[in-house]
């Protein structure tokens, strides 16, 4: 396919085809929302139907999983297709949400997350200057197997299914993708026209091909020659090597907006993840959810951060987990065996090691000490702990939320603060020593 632009003043629509089971994921949970990197596979597909500029998404789902899909469709319209009767029918099924729609319509499967905006535009652009009212992609397979044949006609193509192939027709290498554009105004007549006379009794949507060409219209293949962009989903390891290659391409696009990534091989980052240029990620991280990182900050090595924020120069790790709502203002530093959540640390402030602080805010130039926990759970509800500026806590200290902590206050070693200490004040809560002299001697003399 020769890259060509697509017309901006020309409306594209998009039809994403999920209404399908997807028994063979042997799994309770529909084939479309299946996560990679923090995204479904249907949320893969929007994204970049999104990004090539359809103004107007239309999903069909199945009735079974109508309510899970939907929620998971981004803001797209959706539409249940009542009963499985081929593609052909959920197009069909889909077209009343377009209602009056006159331009382009892309029609794009739930469970293909490879596709790109770049591919999409691509495949929209050469329809244009075809002037085509029917456009599929296809790609060459040594081993074409159960995908639709693309007939090529004088002037035209067909396409038949493996199921009703002839011997000849099934040894053709050029195979159907299942992406296609059409305009609008070709493709409702065509569909009204279906017939299910066919080897499996479904409504294939490819039978708009002969149908618009019928009725005057050119239909064309396009040739995609990276063929991995339209691998469809079916089974778990197809799952899997999808998660690789779109792994490959999340930490490639952000090496080179100049991220660091020490090691590839043993970094995870999900879709949606920000990194300035030259913050740091170390080997054996995970970055998950809407995490950002700022220039200069770093995060690992065997870290886990979940919708994390650190600010410039802030320090995750080795060993911290960060949870939700955690955000590490400029300079501060979550050490080791430290677990975060939905807590705000102040600039330059550290929680060095073996600590748990959650539902907290600590101000800036604090010390949380070695092995503190802010006990916010009460066994019904959370509550909160704030710790001010240039706070010391001494180790193995418990702090009972809620409770409040002032600026300049020290907290004594093995403490647990069930009040507020004010600030500059010293808050000790622990038994007093007591020393017995002479004790083992008494014991040897009993
Ligand atoms: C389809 C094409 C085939 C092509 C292949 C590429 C038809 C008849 N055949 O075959 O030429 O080579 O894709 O992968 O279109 N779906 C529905 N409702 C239905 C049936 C399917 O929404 O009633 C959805 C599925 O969820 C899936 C997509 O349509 O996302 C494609 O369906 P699938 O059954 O995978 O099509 P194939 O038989 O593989
Ligand atoms: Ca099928």
């Amino acid at each position: 396919m020769e890259p060509a632009p697509r017309n901006p003043d020309r409306p594209l629509a998009c039809i994403v085809m999920a209404g399908g089971k997807g028994t063979r994921m042997r799994s309770a949970t529909p084939k479309v929302l299946h996560p990679i990197w923090g995204r479904s596979l249907l949320g893969w597909v929007i994204a970049a139907v999104r990004e090539a500029g359809a103004d107007r998404i239309v999903v069909v789902v199945p009735p079974d999983a109508a309510a899970a899909v939907a929620a998971a469709a981004d803001g797209a319209t959706t539409v249940v297709q009542p009963d499985q009767l081929g593609t052909g029918d959920a197009v069909r099924c889909a077209m009343p949400a377009l209602a009056g729609f006159d331009g382009d319509v892309l029609i794009v499967s739930g469970d293909t997350p490879l596709l790109t905006s770049a591919l999409l535009t691509d495949l929209v652009g050469a329809h244009s200057a075809a002037g085509a009212e029917g456009t599929a992609a296809s790609f060459r397979l040594d081993d074409p197997g159960a995908y639709g044949r693309v007939v090529r006609t004088d002037g035209g193509i067909r396409i038949v299914e493996a199921k009703d192939a002839t011997p000849d027709e099934l040894a053709i290498d050029e195979v159907n993708a299942g992406l296609y554009v059409f305009s609008a105004s070709a493709l409702r007549p065509a569909l009204a026209g279906l017939k299910n006379d066919n080897a499996q009794g479904e409504y294939y949507l490819p039978d708009v091909v002969p149908a618009i060409a019928a009725a005057g219209g050119a239909v064309r293949a396009a040739e995609v020659a990276d063929a991995a962009l339209l691998l469809g989903i079916n089974t778990r390891v197809e799952l899997a090597e999808a998660a690789s290659l779109l792994r490959d391409r999340i930490i490639t696009a952000h090496l080179l907006n100049g991220a660091g990534i020490i090691d590839p091989a043993t970094t995870y980052i999900d879709a949606d993840v920000t990194l300035a240029p030259d913050c740091v990620v170390h080997p054996f991280t995970i970055l998950r959810g809407s995490t950002r990182l700022a220039t200069g900050a770093t995060a690992g090595p065997h870290s886990v951060l979940t919708d994390a924020v650190l600010h410039e120069g802030a320090q995750a790790g080795p060993f911290a987990h960060l949870r939700a709502g955690t955000v590490l203002h400029a300079g501060a530093r979550v050490g080791a065996f430290v677990e975060t959540k939905n807590a705000a640390v102040g600039a330059r402030s550290k929680i060095p090691h073996l600590s748990y602080v959650g539902d907290a805010q600590i101000g800036e130039d604090t010390n949380i000490g070695a092995g503190n926990i802010t006990a916010n759970y009460d066994g019904r509800t959370k509550h909160r702990t704030v710790i001010g500026d240039r706070v010391r806590t001494g180790s193995d200290t418990v702090l009972v939320a809620p409770v409040a902590i002032g600026d300049d206050a020290t907290i004594g070693a093995g403490s647990i603060i069930t009040h507020d200490v004010p600030a500059g004040a010293l808050g000790i809560a622990r038994a007093r020593q007591h020393v017995i002299e002479d004790y083992a001697k008494r014991k040897r003399d009993a």
